[in-house]
């Protein structure tokens, strides 16, 4: 609880969230003069134009979004979109079509590509089909962390939000766990069953439309996974090693472009609530076969397309049942960085 109450101090003297890029012209945005064409674009007198996302950052909810999303938008053929826009998950917003979807993408050179994320994509059983009548050919990019501290940033950004709200919150014990058992109506949980998920997007996608990237190892070392990112969309290879310093007192890497410094939020670091031993341990040992599940429908991509496989870990064997001490060890050490 000390943790938490620190982490609830830290949270209320943090700064905003950083700003990004800044415009190329430094002025102030001209009103949109913008006209609208029948080819998913729509051009501005300065030569750049608002297009369609060629590139979606799909979920997964607290796997590190907006660190991928910031990171990409390090290269300069990339153009990001500022806000999750929620299109293909929210009715409201899908009803408003395509062109109001367009009209909230970035002003982009016509040779960057542009990206959107919104994490509810991934868990939203109705968006892949959606996304792929918009273009089956676009790239997808999803981003995974070890799905029990997924479900433990989850909560907390819950729990935070809540707390400020002044609203009343039940203890993490008491949403993770029922009569005993793990709660599988707890909504997180379900967040964190990638499997599940994952076969929704495999119906409409092929399995090289989507690259997975290791939540916990940008995270760790965000280069060489930025590299795999870079290869995957045929970017050319531009983001380097110093793009990236890790910044001691927030624990994790911040990014450094043309000289500019910028940090996560700090509501990226916070601490999870502490977790009695015992349920933790319940929850990696349930997180085991849904795991496995998930490599598998990994695995036979790996089979078909001759890739390297990927996060190994995700049940890290160092914290498999039977070592709860380590995996406790683990959480209270890793914030939730996403
Ligand atoms: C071009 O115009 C758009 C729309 O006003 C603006 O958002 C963008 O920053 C401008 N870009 C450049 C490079 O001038
Ligand atoms: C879309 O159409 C507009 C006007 O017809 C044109 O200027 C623009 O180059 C086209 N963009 C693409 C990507 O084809
Ligand atoms: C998890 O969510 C999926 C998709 O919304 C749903 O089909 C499934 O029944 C849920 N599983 C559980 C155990 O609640
Ligand atoms: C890394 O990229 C920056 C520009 O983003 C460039 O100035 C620098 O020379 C590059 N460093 C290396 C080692 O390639
Ligand atoms: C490192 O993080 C601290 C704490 O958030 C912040 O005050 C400082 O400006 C950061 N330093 C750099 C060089 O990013």
């Amino acid at each position: 609880m000390a943790a938490l109450l620190l982490g609830l101090l830290l949270f209320a003297m943090q700064s905003p969230p950083i700003p990004s890029r800044p415009m190329a012209d430094g002025g102030p945005p001209s009103p949109p003069t913008a006209s609208p064409t029948d080819n998913g674009t729509t051009s501005h007198p300065n030569g750049t134009l608002q297009q369609l996302p060629q590139i979606l950052i799909i979920g997964v909810r607290k796997g590190g979004t907006r660190a991928l999303i910031e990171m990409l938008s390090l290269h300069s053929a990339v153009a990001a979109a500022q806000n999750e826009v929620h299109f293909f998950d929210w009715e409201s917003h899908f009803q408003k079509g395509l062109p109001w979807y367009l009209s909230q993408m970035p002003y982009a050179f016509p040779d960057q590509l542009t990206v959107e994320k919104t994490p509810a994509y991934f868990t939203s059983s109705k968006v892949p089909k959606r996304i792929h009548q918009m273009n089956p050919d676009i790239k997808l990019l999803l981003i995974l962390r070890d799905p029990t501290e997924r479900v433990l940033s989850d909560y907390t950004q819950v729990f935070y939000n809540r707390l400020q709200k002044h609203k009343r919150y039940q203890p993490i014990e008491s949403v993770l766990v029922k009569d005993g058992e793990i709660n599988l109506g707890y909504k997180a949980l379900n967040r964190s069953l990638y499997y599940v998920h994952m076969q929704n997007w495999l119906h409409y996608f092929p399995l090289d439309s989507i690259h997975v990237v290791d939540g916990d190892e940008l995270i760790r070392d965000p280069f060489p996974e930025m590299k795999k990112v870079e290869r995957f969309l045929k970017l050319e290879p531009q983001i380097n090693a110093s793009n990236f310093y890790f910044n001691k007192t927030k624990g994790f890497y911040c990014l450094r472009d043309h000289g500019r410094e910028r940090c996560l939020h700090d509501s990226k670091g916070r601490a999870h609530p502490h977790v009695a031993p015992a349920i933790l341990q319940k929850l990696y040992q349930f997180f085991h076969e849904p795991n496995k599940k998930f490599f598998e429908l990994e695995d036979d991509r790996a089979k078909y397309q001759g890739r390297l496989q990927f996060m190994t870990h995700i049940l890290p064997s160092f914290c498999a049942v039977g070592n709860a001490h380590c995996c406790s060890a683990r959480l209270i050490k890793t914030d939730d960085l996403l």
